[in-house]
């Protein structure tokens, strides 16, 4: 990778967002080095890209990725999800947050002028305000968000103490085509593939159980976009996102339309229901689209159409 190429460091960068991330870096002609754990590798690399294998927790190979390839900016979306943080707390809180900590103070030590890190909705507990205001508080109800909202703190604890670049956006329910097993949210993704399979589904929450949306390539473009916003437009720290909202009745007949002969029934599991009813139907987001001009492209129609496409071209 040539000297001149800015280089950009994306820890979990061959999971769902990572690697899509990573594409339209890559078609930037920007440097990316993805740091993902073993048996993630994609088949084939592209110029400028590097992949190099590990676990997060394991600082030391960090910073020797750091002083090796010496990004301009890091994007930190390594992590475990909802589902598996709730299986292993000692693992969630090593993951999430002790790696989050470490990884900052390699970046101030190394100078890295940039740190991305992906929070989420899961950062709220319930929430009686619908649409919620930006500054709603952050007492989250499971052990993701719990990580995910230390992590936030100590990102503006670098920045305001230490100058680092912290920049965070809270992300709603993604649906994507390679939605991970492990989120609570990811039942609307699995519910198309299920109909494009020809499989049956059952939701895990009522039909009117819903939440705030969004899809993925406006996932990616909104970490693109903030990322090369210019600083002295940012008036916060941290961004809520919103596209749409989407309960399971509405992708259950989205589904339908595409695949009509789709069969699903609903069984509500008391935690996942609780903790999807627990978050907002919809969230403000007036500063991320004033501030650096976030606007979302795909509502559900467009999003089910795009996703029903994806699905198609992988068969
Ligand atoms: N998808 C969503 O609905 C959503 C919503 C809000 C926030 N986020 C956040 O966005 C980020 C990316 O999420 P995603 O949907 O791509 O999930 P994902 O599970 O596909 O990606 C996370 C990546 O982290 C890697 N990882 C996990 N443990 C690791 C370890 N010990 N060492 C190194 N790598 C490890 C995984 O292998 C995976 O590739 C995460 O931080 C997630 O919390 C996702």
């Amino acid at each position: 990778m040539s000297d001149k190429i800015k280089k950009i460091l994306i820890t979990g960068g061959n999971g769902n967002l990572g690697r899509l991330v990573s594409e339209q870096l890559l078609n930037q002609q920007q440097g990316v080095v993805k740091f993902d754990i073993p048996g993630t590798e994609p088949a084939t690399l592209r110029d400028n890209e590097v992949v190099v294998t590990g676990d997060i927790r394991d600082t030391d190979t960090l910073e020797k990725i750091i002083i090796e390839h010496r990004p301009d900016t890091i994007y930190h979306l390594a992590s475990l999800l909802s589902g598996s943080s709730e299986l292993d707390l000692s693992d969630a809180w090593d993951i999430n947050a002790t790696s989050s900590f470490e990884l900052m103070k390699l970046a101030l030590k190394h100078q890295v002028r940039q740190f991305f890190f992906a929070s989420t909705i899961a950062t709220y507990g319930a929430v009686n305000n619908d649409p919620m205001p930006e500054d709603y508080e952050q007492w989250p109800e499971n052990m993701y968000g719990v990580t995910k909202v230390a992590v936030e703190r100590l990102g503006i604890y670098f920045k305001v103490k230490h100058g680092l670049d912290f920049r965070c956006l809270r992300f709603p329910l993604v649906v994507s085509p390679f939605a991970p097993k492990t989120a609570v949210t990811a039942f609307p993704s699995h519910a198309l593939r299920a109909a494009h399979d020809g499989d049956s589904f059952v939701f895990p929450v009522s039909e009117n159980v819903g939440m705030s949306t969004i899809f993925l390539e406006d996932v990616v473009d909104s970490i693109v976009q903030f990322t090369s916003a210019d600083r002295s437009n940012l008036s916060r720290h941290v961004y809520n996102l919103h596209a749409y909202y989407l309960s399971a009745g509405m992708i259950a007949r989205a589904a339908v339309e595409h695949f009509p002969g789709f069969k699903y029934r609903y069984e509500p599991i008391d935690s996942v229901e609780g903790l999807i009813n627990s978050w907002p139907d919809v969230m403000d987001d007036a500063s991320a689209r004033h501030d650096w001009g976030w606007n979302p492209g795909y509502d559900l129609t467009r999003s089910v159409d795009r996703m029903c496409g994806l699905l198609r071209q992988e068969s």
